[in-house]
């Protein structure tokens, strides 16, 4: 089956403060670069880009990101053609080949799913700036990209939400909110989101001896 794979790169990186996050350079590279390489296996690489931003690279489908990540990803869905589409933030640029591999193979099988890792640290909820109640953390995941599903079943997803006003932070909910399970899959925590400025000090170290 024809593999689409789907980068929301049109984000403003307001937590980082050094503009779209696509475009800082992290071991000589752009995240966006980082991305494109780790995905250059795929039958179609399709980026949404923040208003104003041009990319020439030959085979690469372009489309204008959204004001939200939602309307970026129902932009590049409607503009792919595979019949399994990969959502990946290009904010996560160490692409782990065998865990994307494990992905697919349960997209394929299932038709929905999403990398996951477990809760490192103590999970509490903080109430009035206080020690609050703890959360059982062995019954939480914190949610990867990519995020994998046929891409039929996306659609009719982003479609749905449009149409009710829903805004999701991640397409497994969208999903999810169609009643279609989304299966977890054992992620990898060098696929961490560049999120926060500390968090290019990470991703310089790991540039250093990362072989893709
Ligand atoms: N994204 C997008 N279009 C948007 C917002 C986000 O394509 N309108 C993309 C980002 O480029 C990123 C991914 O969604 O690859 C995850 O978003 P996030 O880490 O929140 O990036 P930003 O929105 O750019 O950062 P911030 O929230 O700090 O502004
Ligand atoms: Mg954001």
């Amino acid at each position: 089956m024809k593999v689409s794979v789907l980068l929301p790169a049109a984000g403003s990186g307001q937590r980082i403060g050094r503009g779209p996050k696509a475009f800082i350079e992290v071991g000589g590279k752009t995240l966006l670069q980082w991305a494109l390489e780790g995905f250059a296996w795929a039958d179609e690489i399709v980026v949404a880009l923040p208003f104003g931003h041009h990319l020439d690279v030959p085979g690469l489908k372009a489309v204008l990101g959204g004001q939200t990540r939602q309307q970026s990803v129902f932009n590049m869905v409607q503009a792919a053609t595979g019949e399994i589409v990969l959502v990946h933030d290009v904010a996560r640029p160490f692409v782990v080949r065998e865990a994307v591999e494990r992905l697919l193979c349960e997209v394929r099988r299932s038709g929905a799913a999403t990398l996951a890792v477990p809760v490192p640290d103590t999970l509490v909820q903080e109430q009035q700036r206080q020690y609050g109640a703890v959360i059982p953390r062995e019954h939480y995941r914190l949610v990867q990209t990519p995020q994998g599903f046929r891409r039929e079943l996306l659609w009719k997803a982003h479609l749905e939400a449009q149409a009710e006003g829903l805004e999701f932070t991640d397409d497994a909910q969208l999903v999810r909110s169609l009643g279609h399970p989304v299966a977890l899959v054992e992620g990898d925590r060098r696929m961490f989101k560049v999120t926060y400025p500390e968090d290019l000090i990470l991703a310089e170290g790991l540039a250093r001896t990362w072989k893709s």
